[in-house]
């Protein structure tokens, strides 16, 4: 039985004021500023929603290599993670944390003579994370994939008086062509290569375990399966080996198939819907991260 209670909302932030756009490969899936953003945050919560996974759009001028806007006190995030607190204050705010939308390359990491060098990038995800938390986010997730992230985030939050804020790690995030829409959504599709050098290759089953039992021991409160219908296999498997809570996202490219193919009339959308979020459950996953979120809940209710 599904409930509101399993599912996590993602969320896209822009800039500006009175500003929606529909995300042109994820219909009826929007793009708002911070003041429909928590309109946004406030229906949710009265339908019974209890968290929320945000993503900002990052303006052009402010990207680099660097990716420091993501730890400006007063970026797009911070401003959204304070607004939301105060306007929903038990609405639980997780954050996603990775250098994409930042990058002026689209990736994940900090770029180095072509590559993405790891540590580096690890401490920029320790700033941001913290900064985060500074501004009232109650889980940090990081989706970048770098090695030893969690630890050291971990560390970071605890070393700045944070002992409380959460961490979901995106443990099993597969190199996936299912993120296309989302990479639209935040205009952050990687500028050279792909990112098969940080996130996993989709044939390799073992590797999710160790990297979800890495995660748990270096501190990780809930482990994520990335994404989700082609998965579930490794949702079971992560979910048998594991103590803390899994989650899994089911992505914007599953999203857009489902979207796609009722559009054409060639399936039923709210039996899609609820036949995919229930084979989450089944699977395993303990809470389930998305876009049809809203319209599952009325359909259960
Ligand atoms: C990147 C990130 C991605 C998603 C969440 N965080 C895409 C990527 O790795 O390129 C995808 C979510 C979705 O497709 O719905 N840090």
């Amino acid at each position: 039985m599904l409930t509101p209670n399993d599912f996590i909302v993602p969320l896209f932030i822009d800039e500006g004021e009175g500003v929606v756009t529909e995300i042109a490969s994820m219909p009826n899936y929007y793009r708002r500023s911070l003041d429909g953003t928590v309109k946004e945050v406030k229906e949710l919560w009265g339908m019974g929603i209890k968290s929320v996974l945000l993503f900002i759009k990052c303006k052009d001028e402010l990207k680099d290599n660097t990716g420091k806007e993501a730890w400006n006190k007063d970026g797009l995030m911070q401003r959204s993670i304070r607004a939301i607190k105060e306007a929903v204050p038990d609405m639980y705010i997780m954050t996603d944390v990775a250098l994409d939308p930042y990058s002026s390359y689209g990736h994940d990491g900090i770029v180095k003579d072509g590559e993405i060098v790891n540590d580096p990038t690890v401490e920029a995800l320790v700033k941001m994370s913290i900064s985060h938390a500074e501004a009232g986010a109650d889980m940090v997730a990081p989706s970048d994939m770098m090695d030893g992230r969690i630890g050291a985030i971990r560390q970071g939050l605890e070393g700045s008086g944070f002992t409380k804020t959460g961490i979901m790690a995106y443990s099993a995030k597969y190199a996936s062509c299912f993120y296309g829409p989302f990479r639209d959504a935040l205009d952050s599709a990687p500028g050279f290569g792909d990112k098969k050098t940080y996130q996993m290759d989709y044939a390799n089953r073992t590797e999710a375990i160790k990297e979800a039992l890495m995660d748990v021991e270096e501190g990780a409160d809930i482990v994520m399966v990335k994404p989700g219908l082609p998965y579930l296999d490794i949702i079971r498997e992560v979910k048998n080996a594991v103590e803390v809570p899994v989650s899994c996202y089911n992505i914007s490219g599953e999203y857009a198939m489902i979207k796609a193919a009722a559009k054409m009339g060639w399936i039923d959308e709210n039996k899609a819907i609820l036949e995919t979020l229930t084979s989450f459950k089944r699977a395993g996953a303990d809470l389930i991260a998305t876009y049809f979120a809203k319209d599952a809940v009325k359909l259960i209710s």
